[in-house]
This record gives C-alpha cells, structure tokens and sequence, in this order.
C-alpha cells in the first residue's frame, strides 16, 4: 500500500468526507490527489485537508493507483470519457473506484472503452467521523488485490459489505446512501417537538442527539432486535407507549416503504437518464 495514490475526480461532499475520513485514519495527506474545478472548493481542500488539488482531471487520472469518481451522475459520461485514454494508456491500469448513484457498471466501463477494473461503492457522509457505512460491487476485471484496496478504503471511514448483484446497490443507495437525511428529519422533528413542550433549544437539541447516539450505539452492541429493545422500554400503561401508539397510527412502515422505494427508483432513473449517453 505504501505507492498508493488515491485520486479523485470531484472534490465536493462526499469526497472531501471521505478524505477527512482517510486523514483521519492515517492517510497520508500526499498520497492524496483532487481534481475540483470550484476555485472556494479546491482552497478548502488544500488549506483545511494538505491534499493536492488541481482543476485538471488528466492529471489526477494520470497519477492515482486508484481513481475514485465523485462527480454527479449528470455529469458522470462526460468527465469518464474525459479522462478515457489517458486511464487506457496506463499499465498498469489504475483500478477505477465510481461513488455514483444509479450509474451502472457496464457504461462506465464502456465510457473508459477498455476492459476495465471498475468497483461500484455506496457511501454514505458520516465517512467524514469514519462511521459510514458503504456497499461495494466489482466488475469481473478487479483483481483480488484490487477489491482488497477498495475496501480498505471505504473501510478506513466506516463499515462494508460487498453484494454480488449490482441492482441492489440502488436499495442500498435508498437505505444508507440516502439514510443520514431521514434521521437528520427524524431529529429535526424531536428537537422542535421539545420546543414546542417548552424545552429551550439547546437542551432539546442536545437530548435529541444524544437519545439517537445513545439509541444507534445500543442497537449495534445488543445482540437483540431494535424490535425487542422497543419492546423492552415500552412499558404497559407507561409514556413511551402512549407516544408510540400514535406514530403507529401514522402507518409508517407504508410511509417509510413509499419514501425508501421512491429513492431506490430514482437512483434506477438516473442509472437509464445518465448512463445511456
Ligand atoms: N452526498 C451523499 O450523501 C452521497 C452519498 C453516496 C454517494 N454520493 C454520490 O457522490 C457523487 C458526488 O456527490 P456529492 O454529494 O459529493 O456532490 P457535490 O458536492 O456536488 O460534488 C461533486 C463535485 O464535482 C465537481 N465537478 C463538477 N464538474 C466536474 C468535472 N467536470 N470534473 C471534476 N469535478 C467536477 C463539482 O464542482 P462544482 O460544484 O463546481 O460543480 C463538485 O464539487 C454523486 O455521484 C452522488 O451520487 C453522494
């Protein structure tokens, strides 16, 4: 690992929280390149990060072991074939990591126009304090050293699993790509309930976070169900009985159902709008 250059194509959010994340663990500063056209984007990346920043994607291209593509997928068709020959030129190849959402395995590769060693990843933002959670798929032409590197990439800022059947990487991009914003709402919505019960802001603020720090960490350390640890602290005749009743009356596993496979059939769409070019 120690002549591994990462390098990125698109320097914006969930990049620069995967290169926190990498720093954070050790990453090495230097091994690390960023091609970001923003001018604000590219300060912050350096100043805050010491990384090498540049505008020019054939340059990055050119110098990274790994190529990690973390531009949009509007935009994904053209900046791969931007950078096409100079990634087919090079031998060894550079193993071509794609963070996009929706866009699929087979256009990528037929964007780089060589049987290219292409891994599809699902991060997700909370890699910035290296608690992500990221889903991983290769091609047939990644190595076994090369799926090895991937992972312990996305694995220095969070948690992996592999899948062996690309499709589901929209279900994961529904789940825990988009997760963290349904739980940001979730705690939106406690803290300003809080409020409205007369707490100050701070105070609601701070329980709220705490409640779902503390919840999230019990769930992952019990060997229990978040099912059963429920049940455990809904008390017959209790407060949080009453509490839950009433979301239960919402029907929210048709609401959650509806919102996640909206989300999933977006990332389908954007895979048929942005990688059929
Ligand atoms: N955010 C998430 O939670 C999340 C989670 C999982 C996966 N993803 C995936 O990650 C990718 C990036 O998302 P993001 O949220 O990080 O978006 P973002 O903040 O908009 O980052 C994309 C960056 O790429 C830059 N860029 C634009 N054109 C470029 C070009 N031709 N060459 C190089 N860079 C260029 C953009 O610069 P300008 O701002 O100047 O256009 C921007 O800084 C997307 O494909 C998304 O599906 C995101």
């Amino acid at each position: 690992m120690s002549e591994e250059i990462l390098a990125f194509l698109g320097g914006g959010s969930m990049a620069t929280s995967l290169i926190a994340g990498l720093i954070d663990d050790g990453w090495d500063p230097e091994r690390i390149s960023v091609a970001e056209p923003d001018r604000r984007q590219q300060e912050h990346l350096s100043d805050r990060w010491g990384v090498h920043v540049t505008h020019d994607n054939n340059e990055v291209a050119q110098r990274g072991t790994t190529v990690v593509l973390c531009v949009k997928p509007q935009i994904m068709a053209t900046v791969v074939r931007g950078v096409a020959s100079t990634l087919g030129a090079r031998h060894p190849q550079p193993l071509v990591v794609s963070i996009a959402a929706g866009v699929r395995e087979p256009d990528i590769r037929r964007w780089l126009n060589y049987d290219a060693a292409v891994v599809r990843a699902m991060p997700n933002t909370p890699a910035l304090v290296r608690s992500g959670a990221a889903a991983l798929y290769a091609n047939a032409f990644v190595s076994e050293v090369q799926r090895n590197r991937a992972e312990s990439i996305l694995r220095a800022v969070g948690i992996t699993l592999w899948f062996e059947d690309e499709d589901l990487l929209d279900a994961v991009t529904a789940l825990s790509g988009s997760g963290p914003a349904y739980l940001f709402l979730w705690m939106e919505l406690m803290a300003s309930t809080g409020e409205r019960l007369g707490l100050s802001r701070e105070a609601a603020n701070l329980l709220t976070l705490q409640t779902a720090f503390g919840a999230a960490k019990m769930a992952l350390e019990s060997s229990e169900s978040p099912s059963m640890l429920r049940s455990r602290v809904t008390s017959a005749g209790g407060t949080t009985e009453q509490a839950l009743k009433v979301l239960q009356q919402a029907d929210l596993e048709r609401i959650f159902y509806e919102a996640l496979n909206r989300a999933r059939e977006r990332a389908v769409e954007l895979g048929r709008l942005y990688g059929g070019k």
